[in-house]
């Protein structure tokens, strides 16, 4: 059984955490999206339903889950929904992001079935001091859109037998 809904939960300042999570949510083939950006502003008060899948994406600053982004998460709730994590960096280190993210949502009622790290352009780069310039680029957006693809249908599996 696949999920027909998504949630796409990100904070990106400089947009390559969004552009893995509308690849992932694309690959998985999922046409209702509900998309919660807390760039600008923390996500409203949201239940995310069993049936929907939640995908959270947020990037890496000094080896943690942005601050910010942590922050602004801390209205959204899920009654067991499938969750995907996924944590975008630099390409220098991302630590232990991605168990702080678990961390999080875990006691937020999200029923964690995968979690992944993608390379994004460190905001940092420059033309004369490039670090991961040009990243995400195709070869990373189609391994998100794949993730995206293998993960519908694992949360209703998980549902069924968790
Ligand atoms: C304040 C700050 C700290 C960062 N720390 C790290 C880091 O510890 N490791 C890393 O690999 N990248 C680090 N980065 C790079 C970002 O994780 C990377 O550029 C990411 O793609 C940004 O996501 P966004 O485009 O969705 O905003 C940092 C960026 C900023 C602005």
């Amino acid at each position: 059984m696949t999920v027909n809904e998504a949630y796409l939960i990100y904070f990106s300042p400089t947009h390559t955490s969004k552009q893995i999570a509308e690849a992932i949510v694309q690959g998985a083939g999922i046409k209702n999206i509900f998309p919660i950006n807390v760039t600008q502003q923390a996500a409203e008060e949201v239940v995310i339903p069993t049936s929907a899948l939640a995908i959270v994406v947020v990037p890496v600053y000094g080896g943690h889950v942005a601050p910010l982004a942590m922050e602004r998460l801390r209205n959204i709730r899920g009654l067991d929904a499938p969750t995907v994590l996924v944590a975008v960096y630099g390409n220098r280190a991302y630590e232990k992001a991605l168990m702080e993210l678990d961390a999080f949502a875990t006691p937020h009622g999200m029923k964690v079935i995968a979690g992944a790290t993608f390379i994004g352009e460190h905001s940092y780069s420059t033309d004369k001091h490039p670090i991961s310039a040009g990243r995400p680029d195709n070869f990373d957006l189609a391994f998100a859109a794949d993730f995206g693809k293998k993960n519908n249908g694992k949360g209703a599996g998980c549902r069924e037998y968790g």
